[in-house]
């Protein structure tokens, strides 16, 4: 039987039983993957190198179709729709800005996008203006997108597509390679998207920025999704870690070898296991 053109729900996504396979050497990606995602969640997806964590983005946005099961965006079964006509529902940010960029400017590379989905000048022109400020892209504006550096390359791919204000954006490590600076950017982008009701979805090995963020964890491991729960349940879960090679926030670490072994909640980020520590030491009179 076949799988309806569209459903009628409230979810951002829906995987259902997705297999993937890349025909070039039949290396099996992904076998029986099953996800939904909320409309306004901030979810992140961690695994091991080569766990399919790249090609199950690639399914959500239609760059590649399962080989079996469905996927829905917003509803839309999107094996029957272009990646032209799902570019206007989901928002991709490469792993590598090199697959993405082509116009001559950064500008150019921030205006094509929405002018593409028939944004008008006026509003193009605001949606350029915030994106070049939120990201600090003015120095660049006339440089080639190929004449800047790496990281800039890789804020440029971001700001390209939050101009075009989807529903739904995928960052496909969005702050690998990335300076401190750079990646608190990051990470007021993604509070921010979330703030106005995106749906974001972050692949990253950066596991600090995760803890900091998102409200949502899936892991990944050789094809599968093993986990699904709080960031602070999976970085908790040392046997999860191990087995899927992945390591815990520092922070984290410290927090589970220490303050949690005499039951204490378990701190993600520096500010909670400091303020941990405080009330500890001001509890037990020692201050
Ligand atoms: N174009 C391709 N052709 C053939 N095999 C591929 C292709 N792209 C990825 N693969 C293989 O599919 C599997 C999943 O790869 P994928 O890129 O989805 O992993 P990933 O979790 O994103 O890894 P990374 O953390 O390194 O980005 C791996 O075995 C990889 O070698
Ligand atoms: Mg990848």
């Amino acid at each position: 039987m076949s799988a309806p053109d569209s459903i009628e729900t409230d979810l951002a996504i829906r995987v259902e039983n997705a297999h993937f396979e890349y025909p070039a050497g039949n290396v099996v990606a992904l076998s029986g993957v099953n996800l939904e995602v909320k409309r306004g969640e901030l979810l992140g997806i961690i695994g091991q190198n080569g766990s399919g964590k790249t090609t199950l983005t690639k399914l959500l946005n239609r760059l590649l179709k399962p080989t079996s099961g469905n996927v829905y965006v917003n509803g839309l079964l999107t094996t029957n729709r272009t990646v032209q006509e799902m570019s206007s529902h989901i928002g991709y940010v490469f792993q590598n800005p090199n697959h993405q960029l082509f116009a001559r400017t950064v500008k150019d590379e921030l205006e094509f996008g929405p002018r593409n989905i028939g944004v008008d000048e006026s509003e193009i022109d605001a949606r350029v203006a915030d994106a070049i400020e939120f990201f600090g892209l003015e120095p660049y504006v006339e440089e080639h997108p190929y004449r800047v550096s790496f990281p800039v390359r890789k804020l440029v791919g971001i700001a390209s597509v939050v101009t075009m204000k989807p529903s739904i954006i995928i960052l496909d490590e969005p702050s690998t390679g990335q300076d401190h600076q750079t990646t608190r950017v990051i990470n007021s982008l993604m509070r921010r998207l979330a703030h106005d009701g995106t749906t974001v979805i972050c692949v990253s090995h950066d596991m600090p920025l995760l803890a900091d963020v998102v409200e949502r964890v899936i892991v990944m491991r050789q094809t599968e999704v093993v986990a699904d729960a709080s960031p602070r349940e999976v970085f908790a879960n040392r046997e999860l870690m191990l087995t899927t090679n992945l390591q815990a926030p520092q922070i984290t670490e410290i927090s589970l070898a220490t303050v949690t072994k005499r039951g204490g909640p378990i701190a993600l980020t520096p500010q909670e296991l400091a303020d941990d520590i405080v009330s500890r030491v001001t509890k037990g009179g020692t201050k």
